[in-house]
């Protein structure tokens, strides 16, 4: 397991940046964290750790399966609500690809991933500070 301590926006793009740089090549990643906490803030750097252009990450809105680059898939599971609805997105297409697989709020739907995958936790420690733990 490993720690970040961060104080600000930038701080948590560079944690981002090292903890993507030292994924496996292929992985899946769920993405912890409330409201705010700086899930797509990391997902910049996840982005720019791996290559792609950080400044096409935004939330997620309606579309729930998003591609930076090559190396990257973020996807948000916050609208789904039935097990039918989450095999409609295909994502063992991207499983079996060599990129790295972001995932928020997968723990909606953990029962339905691969037993196989990491996470990472942003915990917000008030104010500007932030806790993010990758285990
Ligand atoms: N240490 C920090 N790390 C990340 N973001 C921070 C930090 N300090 C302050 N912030 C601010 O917190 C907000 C985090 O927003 P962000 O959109 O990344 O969160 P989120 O987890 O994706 O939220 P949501 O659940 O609404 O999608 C930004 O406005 C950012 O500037
Ligand atoms: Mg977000």
């Amino acid at each position: 397991m490993r720690t970040f301590e961060t104080a600000n926006e930038d701080e948590t793009i560079a944690a981002g940046v090292e903890i993507a740089k030292s994924l496996p090549e292929r992985c899946i990643v769920r993405l912890e964290g409330n409201l705010g906490a700086g899930k797509t803030t990391i997902t910049k750097g996840f982005a720019r750790g791996l290559g792609a252009d950080e400044s096409e990450v935004a939330s997620p809105t309606f579309t729930l399966i998003h591609e930076y680059g090559p190396r990257l898939v973020h996807v948000d599971l916050y609208r789904l609500e039935s097990d039918r609805e989450f095999w409609t997105l295909g994502l063992e297409d991207y499983f079996d690809r060599n990129c790295v697989v972001l995932i928020e709020w997968a723990s909606k739907f953990r029962h339905l991933l691969p037993e196989e995958t990491m996470e990472v936790r942003i915990e917000h420690k008030g104010g500007n500070h932030r806790t993010i733990t990758v285990s």
